[in-house]
């Protein structure tokens, strides 16, 4: 019985495929790994044969009221159906699930009915947005990279500075790797120019067809700050933003804990810090998120980050801060100085004690020669002093 279906649902289509006729075309863009709809409609009229090919390969067929799968492409097995409830409305669109890679190209619909027959193309293309991107300044902070994976097609990495570098500076090395499900994962460093704190480094990824634009940028500096003392930490963005929430971060070697953070739309700022830490909310909204710190701790040196993030934008702001204990300062030495002090107190007093211990041993010889007038001598001398 079933055989016999296919035997009519088949001959049915080779009739009408012969006669030529302007068909026409839709776009779709599926999501990948995404279930995805391509369209089809026609004029409902009773006894539908349904037919969809991906470039002349059948991957799905409906005929005398059900599924007929048996001359299905393999590729498509299980992934695609009809909206049954949908046809009776002249709807013959089909779902296919899990969308990936090979799926794009030229499909075909073909409805034959009652009162005559129906083609349409769709041609699809398949697209794994960008969906994360990160910058980092690996240990030493000579480059900084920009990376991202999971992309399809491979996106278009463009780096800039601000302030503007000088023309030519900006030299990255830029690698786009595909894996096996064709995916490509993007990964670009770009040296950096003159010293740490001259510039913000800003990358954008721009997907390949022009649908979405994600932004990050880094920016470091190095803060040399006096125990005790207050601190602000600057962190302006390079661009107006919006909508966006500030996160301030402390990163040491122990640890890491959000300081506090800062919505633009609520203007609600939650702080774990307390009174020790401060933004000025109309500031922050002018895109000036610095951080004011009341007397820093020696507890409290590590990297404090800045981060507006809003979508698709992501504006990253390193601090790094080192304490100098105010001792130090007021010495107006650095760490080496104190070294050669401490050397040269060291050799001193040995050669002090030295001195005591041969002066000892010449006065253990001489003690019995040793007269009473010394010793008077020597009072009188210290009560003279005394005086
Ligand atoms: C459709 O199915 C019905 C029974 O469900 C059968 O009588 C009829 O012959 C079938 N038509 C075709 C074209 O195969
Ligand atoms: C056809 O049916 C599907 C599934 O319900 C729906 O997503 C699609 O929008 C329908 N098309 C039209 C034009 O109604
Ligand atoms: C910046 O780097 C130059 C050498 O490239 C150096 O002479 C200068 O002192 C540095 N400035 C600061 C503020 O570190
Ligand atoms: C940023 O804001 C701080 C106060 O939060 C202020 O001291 C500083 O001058 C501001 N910087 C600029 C460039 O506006
Ligand atoms: C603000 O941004 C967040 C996160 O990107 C988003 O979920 C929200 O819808 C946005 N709100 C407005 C009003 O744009």
């Amino acid at each position: 019985m079933a055989e016999a279906n296919v035997q009519a649902c088949i001959f049915i289509w080779i009739i009408t495929m012969a006669t030529c006729q302007k068909i026409p075309v839709a776009h779709v863009t599926c999501i990948f790994s995404m279930d995805c709809v391509l369209p089809c409609h026609f004029k409902p009229a009773g006894d539908e044969v349904i037919q969809w090919y991906r470039q002349k390969v059948l991957i799905h067929s409906f005929c005398n009221g059900s599924d007929i799968l048996e001359q299905q492409d393999e590729n498509y097995r299980g992934r695609t159906s009809l909206f049954q409830g949908q046809l009776a409305r002249g709807n013959a669109s089909l779902l296919l699930q899990h969308s990936d890679i090979q799926d794009k190209g030229r499909y075909r619909c073909h409805v034959q009915t009652a009162l005559g027959h129906h083609e349409s193309d769709i041609i699809t293309k398949v697209e794994a947005p960008i969906r994360t991107m990160k910058m980092t300044s690996p240990s030493g902070y000579k480059a900084i990279t920009c990376s991202s994976q999971d992309i399809y097609p491979a996106p278009q990495l463009l780096w800039s500075t601000d302030p503007p570098a000088p023309s030519g500076a900006i030299k990255p090395a830029t690698r786009k790797i595909a894996n096996v499900q064709g995916l490509y994962s993007v990964e670009s460093m770009q040296k950096r120019m003159g010293n740490l704190s001259d510039f913000t480094y800003i990358c954008s990824l721009n997907s390949y067809y022009g649908t979405q634009t994600w932004i990050a940028s880094l920016r470091e500096r190095e803060i040399f700050s006096v125990s005790g003392k207050g601190l602000t930490l600057p962190c302006l963005v390079p661009m107006k933003l919006l909508n966006f929430t500030l996160t301030w971060t402390l990163t040491s070697a122990k640890k890491s804990e959000v300081i506090l953070t800062f919505h633009s739309l609520t203007r609600q700022i939650s702080n774990q810090w307390k009174s020790q830490a401060r933004v000025d909310p109309d500031q922050v909204l002018s895109g000036n998120g610095s951080l004011w710190l009341q007397n820093l701790e020696n507890t409290q040196t590590g990297t404090y980050s800045c981060t507006f993030s809003a979508f698709q934008i992501q504006h990253l702001v390193h601090n790094h801060v080192r304490l100098i204990s105010a001792q130090t300062v007021t010495e107006g030495g650095n760490q080496s100085n104190l070294w050669i002090i401490a050397v040269v107190i060291a050799a001193l007093a040995l050669f002090i004690t030295g001195m005591i211990a041969w002066a000892n041993r010449k006065d253990d010889r001489s003690q019995p020669r040793r007269t009473t007038e010394d010793a008077t001598e020597i009072q009188h001398m210290r009560t003279s002093m005394a005086d």
